[in-house]
């Protein structure tokens, strides 16, 4: 009885535990075991590779462990019977050392191989290729088009079936950019070292990233989205950045006072248009944005709840609160969600994963 009790808790709590899991990877576009990408897909071919050596290695383990025991075994009146000692023998000891030789080499190739192609940056510079220099920030991440005086925060824009060169630095701490679906995870740091990656997506979709090095407060609410989209679209989406007029009077009153309130109070921080961002996101049309601040739908809604507590939805961020009261933030929200332009929308792109 007290057997039969336990197997079906072991059950119940595996079927737990697998229902538990099963929900890291409910979503398509974040999840490194369904790759998107030119890396992520090279990362995942390695993690099956050494997968398929564990399982062959575990396996050949159990089978001789189930013989020995079986074979082995006391039997009914051979209680005092030891069966045949062997003291060294060459033929297993030439063996079992050759066989993890082998596999370990199996295992270097691709690995080393994978490493130097990940790291290869020897088209970076030739015409044609698409660099973006990345800054992490608490609690945000900056993207400037290095060459084509486009600059964004938050939602980066790439074309698909193309190499897009990221140059990454930090503007505080320590943060680490990660793409699980289209590439892997590399660090951002302060000062002087600059890391470099490449994103090479091979499908059109949005795609979330986190940062993967813990920061502050907020580091897990430092999230990111990567919207890729076919060359052409792409090709648009830059025109339309580019002609972006930060002075253009919105529709609306409220929007126009919005207009002025944001030029008053936020300017100093923010940016629209190819300026680059100073201590805050670059907020170019805005109204196109996944998300607000990298986590929140984007309503207006939400956006005035951003703009009056921000320090409450992620703590520690340096926006400061109070500068405006809840009905200016109404007419700043207004401002800004009426600015999209472009045609080249996360929707147009296969739509937010809402993740
Ligand atoms: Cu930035 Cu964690």
């Amino acid at each position: 009885m007290r057997g039969w009790m336990g197997k079906f808790r072991s059950l119940f709590l595996f079927s737990a535990l697998a229902l538990f899991l099963s929900g890291c990877s409910g979503v398509d576009n974040v999840s490194a075991l369904k790759p998107k990408g030119y890396s992520a897909e090279l990362l995942f071919n390695l993690m099956m590779i050494s997968i398929a050596i564990m399982l062959f290695v575990f396996i050949i383990v159990m089978v001789i462990y189930a013989f020995v025991l079986v074979r082995y075994r006391q039997r009914k009146g051979q209680e005092d019977m030891i069966p045949k000692q062997t003291e060294g023998n060459k033929a297993l000891e030439v063996i079992w050392t050759v066989i993890p030789i082998l596999l370990l080499l199996v295992l270097a190739v691709p690995t080393v191989q994978a490493t130097f192609d990940l790291a290869d940056r020897s088209k970076q510079d030739d015409k044609g290729t698409l660099t973006v220099e990345v800054t992490g920030n608490q609690y945000w991440w900056h993207f400037n088009y290095a060459d084509q005086e486009i600059a964004t925060s938050e939602d980066l824009y790439i074309p698909t079936g193309e190499r897009v060169y990221l140059n990454m630095k930090s503007s505080d701490v320590i943060h680490s950019f990660w793409l699980p679906s289209i590439a892997g995870k590399m660090d951002t740091n302060p000062g002087e070292n600059m890391n470099t990656m490449y994103l090479e997506a091979y499908d059109e979709g949005v795609y979330t990233g986190h940062c993967a090095e813990l920061c502050g407060p907020s580091h897990s609410l430092m999230d990111f989205r990567v919207i890729a989209v076919s060359p052409e679209e792409f090709k648009q989406w830059k025109e339309d950045m580019k002609n972006v007029d930060p002075k253009a009077k919105p529709e609306s009153t409220s929007a126009q006072e919005g207009q002025e309130l944001f030029n008053k109070n936020c300017m100093s921080c923010h940016a629209i248009g190819n300026a680059a961002a100073g201590v805050g996101p670059n907020l170019t049309n805005y109204g196109n944005r996944t998300k607000i601040a990298g986590i929140l739908e984007p309503t207006k809604e939400n956006l005035v709840d951003w703009i009056t507590n921000n320090n409450e939805i992620k703590p520690g961020n340096k926006m400061p609160m109070n500068l405006v009261s809840k009905e200016e933030a109404g007419k700043i929200a207004d401002y800004l969600l009426q600015m999209k332009d472009t045609e080249i929308t996360p929707e147009s792109a296969g739509g937010s994963d809402n993740k």
